[in-house]
């Protein structure tokens, strides 16, 4: 079966062909996005594997239908990048893998945390340059501090269990309250109450039009002075502007995000010689309590391991015309 993988970093192909003897499936790398743009190098392949920042628009789904591909299969969790219906109307199969590993993620969301509290980046420069004075450098304790969880599937329950060992209050707003967090002491609260409540927010949720641009002027504006904001989510739960107008009205005491609305055209890529068009990143990277990184959450040994081996198998299935247990209906 031929596959043609896009978006490839060096990684993504180290990790296909350790693993791919078993299915020997006939791989080809892109790095360039998958989007109507591209589509068009499609032809003659069964199967298309993307990831987070690919757009499988309606246009270019129509495309890949008329190439021969009847199989998406995303190579992360959130699909907010595929038209859903479009796939369905051209009756093209999408799969994904749908935990690789919430712990990964997780931590991310405390490294962010503790990093931005405790401004280990900034010690680690300063000593490197025989500065060993602790002025500006003062962090808060997180033990009894109020940390409100946006979402709590697998990610944003991972993220209660280690906050809990920090000895933090976990309250928590989903649209399904999870017995886990209740038994870990988390509380479900109204929207609103965990804006108007915390002294850390965490967004775990996915991106649909109903969490589109949720952290915006309006809930900052019920949030407590000083607010840190963490999104290891999908970047655009956050209207980018309004969290720019909060961090120099000093509303947002701290901003950690590992996503971004317009990624798309910078992360995952060296820009380090390029000039960088995009002014709302550029404001961000200028505060001082703004900590940024470009969508590595996910990124550990053992989060590739499971992509792989899922995203392998959700191909086998395909081929073998089985059941496919990770298809999003
Ligand atoms: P999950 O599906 O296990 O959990 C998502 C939770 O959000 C569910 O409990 C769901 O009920 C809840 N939810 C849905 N709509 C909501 C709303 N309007 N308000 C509040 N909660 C709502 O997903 P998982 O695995 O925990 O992933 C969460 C998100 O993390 C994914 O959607 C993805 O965008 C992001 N992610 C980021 C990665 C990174 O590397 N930065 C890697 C993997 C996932």
């Amino acid at each position: 079966m031929k596959i043609a993988v896009f978006s490839t970093k060096p990684y993504d192909q180290e990790y296909f062909e350790r693993y791919n003897e078993k299915s020997n499936f006939a791989f080809t790398y892109f790095e360039t996005p998958l989007n109507h743009h591209t589509a068009n190098l499609t032809s003659g392949y069964q199967a298309v594997c993307i990831f987070v920042n690919d757009k499988v628009d309606s246009n270019a789904i129509r495309i890949l239908f008329k190439n021969g591909v009847r199989l998406i299969a995303l190579r992360c969790a959130g699909y907010n990048n595929v038209d859903m219906e479009a796939a369905k109307e051209y009756g093209i199969k999408v799969v994904r893998v749908p935990a690789y590993s919430p712990e990964a993620v997780a931590e991310h969301a405390i490294a962010l945390i503790l990093t931005l509290n405790r401004k280990t980046h900034k010690a680690y420069n300063r000593i490197r340059e025989s500065n060993f004075s602790l002025n500006k450098l003062i962090g808060f304790n997180l033990h009894g501090k109020t940390v409100g969880v946006i979402g709590t599937g697998k990610i944003g329950t991972a993220f209660c269990k280690i906050s809990r060992g920090f000895g933090c209050k976990i309250i928590a707003f989903d649209k399904y309250e999870s017995d886990e967090v209740i038994n870990l002491g988390g509380e479900y609260k109204s929207l609103v109450d965990v804006f108007k409540e915390s002294d850390i927010i965490s967004l775990h949720c996915p991106l649909n039009p109903e969490t589109k641009h949720m952290i915006n002027e309006q809930s900052l504006s019920m949030m407590k002075n000083g607010i840190m904001i963490i999104n290891t989510s999908r970047g655009a739960l956050i209207d980018t502007a309004d969290i720019i107008k909060g961090l120099a009205n000093k509303k947002i005491g701290y901003l950690g995000i590992d996503v971004y609305e317009q990624e798309e055209n910078l992360f995952f890529k060296d820009l380090s010689e390029s000039i960088i068009e995009d002014d709302m990143i550029l404001r961000l990277i200028s505060f001082p309590n703004v900590l940024i990184t470009s969508h590595q959450a996910y990124f550990t040994k053992e989060a590739m391991e499971e992509i792989t081996h899922t995203t392998l198998e959700n191909i086998r299935d395909f081929e073998k015309g089985e059941i496919l247990k990770n298809e999003i209906a």
